[in-house]
């Protein structure tokens, strides 16, 4: 079960599965998403909606033209969807990124729905698999990854 919960002293919000946070929107995770922040233009994809802190920055970026994001949980698009930062260039996919059929090109594509706790996958073939998958469909592909389980706050 998914849920949000508001960290007040930091001022952040933790995106929490079964208890578990497994991301926020703290300063050290907005800090790993710098690369792609920096690089992200034309046409972008984003795995993962979480809780949909890249669109903050992405909709700033005139050099966007559109943001695809595939999310794989009902429940998470319910809690953040509506209440992100989007415009006409955001999109939104319900499909299990592991699994999606891709079709199409981007110019950025971010993956960004490794978890720990919930993925099939250890990261190294997490990467190795979606390497394969998705970069023959972009120009650039890059990849948050969850490093250990850090004490946030
Ligand atoms: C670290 S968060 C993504 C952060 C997000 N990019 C943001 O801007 O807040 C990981 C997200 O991936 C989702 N997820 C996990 N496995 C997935 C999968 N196989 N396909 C698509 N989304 C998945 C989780 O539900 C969670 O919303």
């Amino acid at each position: 079960m998914f849920k949000i919960s508001t960290i007040d002293k930091f001022n952040f919000k933790s995106l929490d599965y079964n208890n578990d946070s497994i991301m926020t929107n703290n300063k050290f995770e907005c800090d790993e998403h710098k690369k792609f922040w920096e690089i992200a233009k034309g046409d972008v994809l984003i795995t993962g909606l979480g809780l949909g802190f890249c669109h903050a920055n992405l909709i700033n970026n005139p050099n966007v033209t559109s943001v695809t994001i595939i999310e794989k949980y009902q429940e998470v698009i319910d809690l953040t969807w509506d209440d992100c930062v989007k415009d006409e260039r955001f999109k939104l996919i319900h499909a299990d990124a592991d699994n999606w059929e891709i079709e199409g090109y981007w110019d950025c594509i971010w993956i960004d729905h490794w978890v720990s706790t919930m993925s099939e996958y250890t990261k190294e073939d997490f990467v190795k698999v979606m390497t394969e998958k998705y970069s023959p469909h972009c120009d650039w592909l890059g990849f948050w990854l969850q490093e250990t389980k850090r004490q946030q706050y």
